[in-house]
């Protein structure tokens, strides 16, 4: 049996460790799949980009109509109290070991009807754990990736923990031992399973556009940021896999890539297969935008200094 580690969460206003957090079998995120969440990166004992990832949640509790139990300030306490109760347990240094945290919320307990009940408490969840990152030879070297059409519903836009189109797509790479795999819709770039896909052309940083097919990456604004401060051209528009096929450089994001070079698609090199000089940019800049991070003044009991 695959047993958990005992690391520290919290469920519906209780501490616990993750072989003790039970919810209810008829709790219709197992039900139905019928939750949000977040994932955030956690530098030096400081929430990344925390605003960012807040705005996210409320947009995705929106679209399914589920109030947000707590206030921002109390989403950025809680956060801190598991990173410090995972720094605690496992004896990791707050300073040294970078983090994430899970959050999820599911519309909570109910007999089963399809029909979203008004009347119900969300079920609360949240876990913080080490930050893997990409090895230095996938740093080195890049990655590869595969492709295939996405078959995703079309509210990919919508942070929710219906993942199953997720998973498949995710195992379409892994069976062909790649990294990722990179997806289009009636052949425009989409992303990737659990990344977003960036196309360099000529020196220009270019992504989709914002729309319900593809879930904004908290990247997305970061990406745009450092390309901004790094006097790179950004752009949103529609890509055609040709595009992509051709580009110079292709980067995935995410929480825990951050920005990771594609070498390889579907076993034909991009560009020159090497990562590429607007990936060593975006990746140093990257490193400097976490840096700050870690300098900024730690204030673990005080969630207010992190909220803007
Ligand atoms: C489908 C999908 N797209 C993009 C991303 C990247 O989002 P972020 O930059 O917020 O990690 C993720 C993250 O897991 C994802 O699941």
């Amino acid at each position: 049996m695959h047993s958990l580690p005992p690391l520290p969460c919290y469920l519906n206003g209780e501490f616990t460790e993750l072989p003790n957090a039970k919810v209810s079998v008829m709790d219709r995120g197992f039900i139905f799949g019928d939750g949000v969440y977040e994932v955030v990166p956690v530098y030096g004992g400081q929430l990344f980009r925390f605003a960012q990832h807040m705005e996210r949640l409320d947009r995705s509790l929106a679209e399914l109509r589920i109030g947000n139990p707590m206030t921002h300030a109390q989403w950025a306490e809680l956060a801190l109290k598991l990173v410090a109760s995972y720094a605690h347990a496992t004896g990791a240094s707050i300073q040294s070991t970078d983090q994430l945290v899970y959050i999820q919320v599911t519309r909570g307990v109910a007999m089963r009807d399809h029909v979203m009940p008004t009347d119900i408490t969300p079920t609360v969840f949240v876990m913080a754990n080490v930050m893997k990152l990409p090895n230095a030879a996938q740093r080195r070297q890049g990655v590869a990736c595969v492709t295939a059409d996405d078959f995703r519903w079309e509210k990919a836009h919508i942070k929710s923990t219906s993942l199953l189109g997720a998973v498949f797509a995710r195992q379409i790479s892994f069976d062909a031992g790649a990294l990722e795999t990179v997806m289009f819709r009636d052949g425009f770039l989409s992303e990737a399973a659990a990344s977003n896909v960036w196309v360099v052309k000529n020196g220009k940083v270019m992504g989709p556009p914002k729309d319900k097919l593809v879930l904004e990456g908290i990247r997305y604004g970061l990406i745009e940021d450092l390309c901004r401060a790094q006097g790179i051209s950004f752009e949103l528009r529609r890509i055609s896999r040709d595009e992509v096929l051709d580009a110079d450089e292709l980067l995935l994001s995410s929480a825990t890539k951050e920005v990771l070079a594609i070498t390889t698609l579907d076993g034909r090199p991009i560009g020159n297969g090497q990562p590429g000089p607007v990936y060593a940019r975006l990746y140093a800049a990257y490193q400097q935008a976490k840096e700050q991070t870690r300098l900024a003044p730690a204030d673990l009991g005080s969630a207010d200094a992190l909220l803007p």
